[in-house]
């Protein structure tokens, strides 16, 4: 009796062990299936985050890319607005500068005549009303001073005409196809047009190699990744304290069939730390309103990837920094389709 309960008893036991073992592998199971769909929600959210973070990127550089375009054309337009009367002043300016060389003769040989005159005692009342006007008009002072007049405005001027020139060359609105191009000129145009971004704090040192060939390029991208370049390296030195003017080096030389450019400039140097991160979209150490962190990030598109060209940099803290841009002289014919 005992004995048919106690095996009743253990067959109970055992098949609720089995029970309670089947149950548990089942549990067992359905926690598995439940991590790896936690581990796939994981990273479903951060491909999905990353791919928000590009296209907000991408977003941002089109914005970018169409202000850009829109303050090019703006100061293209300008600049072409400018160029008539300018010229026009300019030719007014020589006109009259050389007017006055021709009167200041006549003055010279009335001079001497009124210079005998009064040595001979000769027609005292018109040498008298003579002196009395040149008094009057100040003529010493209009005859020293309106010769220097007119070749300070001559001067200014000129500057003015080379500025539009340059803001010409520079937003020359989207040249959407290759073109040889004058590394050296390009250069100097962006110096022209970004000279109030250095020229409080830094002096500015050319090295330009006179025996360039012409560069097959983009020239208003390859002005604005210049730009960029030199924009930065102003502010570096700029970061050193209004009284530690620095130096700014562009220079370009002709390695084999390359041409490479460099933009050095004695400022606060990049830190070992942020080397790695400063052609990262959107990365910058300015402050609110200074920096948006798109310079290099551009420039590096428009060398790299528009040009099959190479833009590398050295740093020193507290020394400087020296970026090298490499632009092949030629490009392939599959290249030139490409635009920003
Ligand atoms: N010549 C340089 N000297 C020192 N630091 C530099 C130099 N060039 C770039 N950097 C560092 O790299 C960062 C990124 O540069 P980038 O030109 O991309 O952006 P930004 O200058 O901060 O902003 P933006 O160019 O959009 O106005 C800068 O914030 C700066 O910290
Ligand atoms: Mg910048």
């Amino acid at each position: 009796m005992y004995r048919r309960l106690f095996e009743r008893e253990r067959r109970a036991r055992k098949e609720a062990e089995q029970h309670l073992e089947i149950k548990s592998r089942a549990l067992h199971l359905s926690n598995q299936k439940l991590a790896d769909l936690t581990n796939d929600l994981h990273v479903e959210v951060k491909r999905t985050k990353a791919e928000l973070a590009r296209q907000k990127a991408l977003e941002n550089q089109l914005i970018l890319a169409q202000k850009m375009e829109s303050v090019g054309q703006s100061a293209a337009g300008v600049a072409h607005e400018l160029n008539t009367p300018i010229q026009f002043v300019n030719d007014n300016l020589n006109f009259l500068k050389t007017s006055f060389e021709d009167i200041e003769q006549l003055l010279a040989a009335v001079d001497s005549l009124v210079l005998r005159c009064r040595n001979q005692g000769m027609l005292p009342k018109q040498i008298a009303a003579i002196d009395t006007v040149a008094e009057a008009i100040d003529l010493d002072f209009v005859r020293t001073e309106a010769p220097l007049a007119a070749s300070q405005a001559i001067e200014g001027s000129q500057t003015l005409a080379r500025i539009v020139k340059a803001m010409n060359v520079f937003s020359h609105p989207g040249t959407e196809s290759f073109e040889p191009v004058c590394v050296n000129q390009l250069l100097r145009s962006t110096l022209t047009v970004s000279r109030a971004k250095w020229k409080y704090h830094a002096e500015l040192e050319t090295e330009f190699s006179d025996s360039l060939p012409p560069v097959s390029c983009l020239p208003g991208e390859l002005g604005q990744a210049f730009l960029n370049l030199i924009v930065n390296a102003a502010s570096a030195i700029g970061t050193r304290g209004p009284t530690n003017a620095g130096v700014l080096t562009v220079g370009t030389s002709l390695q084999g069939d390359t041409v490479l450019i460099q933009i050095s400039d004695t400022g606060c140097g990049i830190p070992p730390e942020i080397q790695h991160r400063v052609f990262d979209p959107f990365f910058t150490t300015k402050g609110v309103g200074e920096g948006t962190g798109q310079g290099l990030s551009i420039s590096y598109r428009i060398i790299v990837e528009l040009h099959r060209g190479a833009l590398t940099f050295e740093s020193d803290v507290d020394r400087g920094t020296t970026f090298w841009i490499r632009l092949p002289v030629e490009q392939k014919p599959e290249l030139e389709k490409s635009t920003v």
